[in-house]
This record gives structure tokens, sequence and C-alpha cells, in this order.
């Protein structure tokens, strides 16, 4: 995936308007209202049939425009179906969803044209070229002939597919085939992306570039998005705000830094030892005041510690029969929110 260079192929007698940034002018905005909020969902609920619980139970956040927000869970927890009542591709039970403030179950066609989209699985079609699928995606969304050939130009060369642009996507690469879902859901420049572990299978560099895409799209478009991940690490990097689900529910919402003051896990104590810690150690240091979880791994005790008064001294005596060889303290990381988050919801139920 290089950055766009823009190549323009413009037939005789065809006439086209190119922004000086290379944003097609001949985009149409989608927008019902542009004080309105990208996204809002109230109390959306779907329970899939046959299905014992709800896959969606009673959901309400907002997006606002230019946000990017990411959606986290462990596995099942509604992450894809959320996305999927948003697409309109499932149908909502009950609740109201409104995209750019147009209601996505009574306009679902307005509403999927604000939207670019990509799925858990690849919908590529495969009876097309790579070029046109991008092409046809475009054209499908009112761009014209000349506007899509430059655009599919444009997301080639800045996805790296310039070089497979005539060949069909069962022939591409795991990793290249989700770079042209990518593209695709970029192409007509929606004002919502709604990505379903986007950089699934990409290689480290194909991610870098892609979350520059994202930012570009940000900030000429005001472009939201809300993508699903289980690479925490990536979502604290990029998320203006996270949404943690588990059983069909909203359990957390928020800026990471913000959930980092408020967490109760406000902190880590890494320990590197000589010796490998027995269990009873373990489980007397995650008795003692202040500690929200200890975990071990061979030679390295993690402590994620509460906000309140640091039990150093009974921590040293604990692991002192082991050789501490190093300590190191910093701020928990979304992961570790993450996991005590989880892991509390599935403790109560
Ligand atoms: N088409 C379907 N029919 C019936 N049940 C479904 C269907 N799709 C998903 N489910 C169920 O709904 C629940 C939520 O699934 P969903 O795919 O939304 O989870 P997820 O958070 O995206 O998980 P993952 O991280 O594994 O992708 C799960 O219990 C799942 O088994
Ligand atoms: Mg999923």
């Amino acid at each position: 995936m290089r950055k766009a260079k823009c190549p323009v192929h413009v037939a005789i007698g065809e006439r086209i308007s190119v922004a000086a940034d290379c944003h097609i002018a001949t985009v149409p905005l989608h927008d019902a209202d542009s004080e309105m909020p990208a996204l809002e969902l109230c109390n959306v609920r779907k329970t899939y049939r046959g299905a014992g619980a709800p896959a969606v139970n009673g959901v309400t956040f907002k997006i606002a425009r230019g946000e990017v927000v990411g959606l986290l869970g462990p596995n099942g927890a509604g992450k894809s179906t959320t996305i999927g009542l948003i697409t309109t591709r499932i149908p909502v039970d009950t609740g109201e969803i409104l995209v750019g403030g147009r209601s996505a179950t009574r306009l679902p066609t307005q509403a999927r044209a604000a939207m670019g989209v990509t799925g858990q699985s690849n919908t590529l079609d495969t009876s097309c070229t790579v070029r046109e699928n991008l092409y046809l995606h475009c054209r499908y969304h009112g761009m014209s002939r000349v506007a899509s050939r430059v655009r599919a130009a444009q997301l080639l060369d800045t996805f790296g597919l310039a070089d497979k642009a005539m060949v069909k996507p069962p022939a591409l690469s795991g990793g290249l085939a989700r770079r042209l879902q990518l593209a695709r859901a970029m192409s007509h420049e929606p004002r919502l992306l709604l990505l379903d572990e986007p950089t699934n299978e990409l290689d480290a560099l194909s991610q870098t570039l892609f979350w520059e895409q994202i930012d570009e799209l940000r900030i000429s478009d005001n472009t939201a998005v809300l993508f699903a991940t289980h690479l925490l690490e990536e979502a604290e990097q990029h998320c203006d705000r996270v949404l943690i689900m588990d059983h069909g529910q909203l359990i957390l919402d928020g800026r990471p830094d913000e959930l980092r003051r408020t967490f109760r896990g406000a902190h880590t104590l890494t320990i590197l030892l000589r010796k490998v810690v027995d269990r009873s150690a373990h489980t007397r240091l995650q008795a003692l005041r202040n500690v929200v979880r200890c975990t071990i791994n061979g030679r390295t005790i993690t402590v994620l510690l509460d906000s309140g008064e640091v039990p150093l001294h009974d921590i040293a005596e604990l692991v002192q029969p082991f050789g501490i060889e190093e300590v190191s303290t910093r701020k928990a990381s979304l992961r570790e929110i993450f996991l005590d988050v989880i892991d509390t919801t599935v403790r109560s139920l």
C-alpha cells in the first residue's frame, strides 16, 4: 500500500472535477444535518431466531463526526451483530439507529449511501476483477464513470493493488483481499466507516498505511469510524473512544486516558525475578489490599494496582524469596483494563 499519486485517466470529451487533494468533487454529500451525530443507537436489541439469549441487548451510544471509536469485546460479545444492524444487513428487533440523523431502519438506502463497510468475512465480488470491484462500487454510489475510474485508480495505487488490478479476488492472498475490501469501503468517501476487524491479516506496513488513510479521511471529510477489533494496542493507539461489549451489552464507554484515570486498576507494577514464583505466592499477592489482578508469566509478575495506597512493602516481602532482578511501574494499558472488565462481568454472571 502506497500513498496516492492520483493518476487520472480521462477520456476525450469527458468532464471531471478533481480537488487538489485528489478527493473526487463529484461525490455527493450524505448528511441529513451536519450538526447531527454521525451515528446514534438507542436501546437496540436483536435476538437471532432460535437463540436463547439476545446477541445485542439494549445498546445505546453516539458517535460524533470525525470520531474514531473502537468496539471491543470477547468472542461472541455481539460486535459483528451490532455492526450488521447498523449497516442494515441484519434487521433490528427493537430500538432506533440513526445515521447522520436519518433512521437506518426507515430509510435504509439513504443510510447505506453514507456508509463504507467491511465485514469480518470476505464479501468481494469474485466474478469481477480487482479494478472492477472498486469501479462498480463507486458507480453504485452514484459517482460518474470518469470519477469512478479515477477513484479506482487512486485506490489501487494507495492500497498497493495496481499490479493486481486485472486479477479476480480468489487469486488474492488473505491480506491483499483485505486491502481491497478496505479500499472499496473508502471508495465513495463515506461519512461513516464501519469496519469489522479491519486490520486482520494486514502486514505491519499495510496496517500503518491503513491508519494513515483513516486519518486523511477524518481530516478531509470528518469521517467517523466504528471498528471492531481484538487488537487492544491498536485500539489504544487510534481510538478517541472505546466501547467494550459483553453478552450483547455495552459495559464500558470512554476515552482510553479517561478509562485509565477512573478505572480501579490505575497502574501496573512489573517485577522480574530470578526464580519462577509458586502458586501460593501468587494467591497471597492476589489477596493483598489494592491489588486488582496479579498475573505470572515465567519469572515475570505483573500486578495491576488500584489508585489507592500501593502495598509495596507486602509485595516485596512476598517476592523476596524468589530474588528480585528488576522492578518497573507504568500506567495500566487498555489490555489490562479490558481483561479486568471482562473478568468482572464473567464472574458476576
Ligand atoms: N447468524 C446467526 N444466527 C444465530 N446466532 C448468531 C448468528 N450470528 C451470530 N450469532 C450469535 O450471536 C452472538 C454474537 O455474535 P457476534 O458475531 O455478533 O459476536 P462478535 O462479538 O462479533 O464475536 P467475534 O469476536 O467472535 O467476531 C453469538 O452468541 C453468536 O453465536
Ligand atoms: Mg465478530
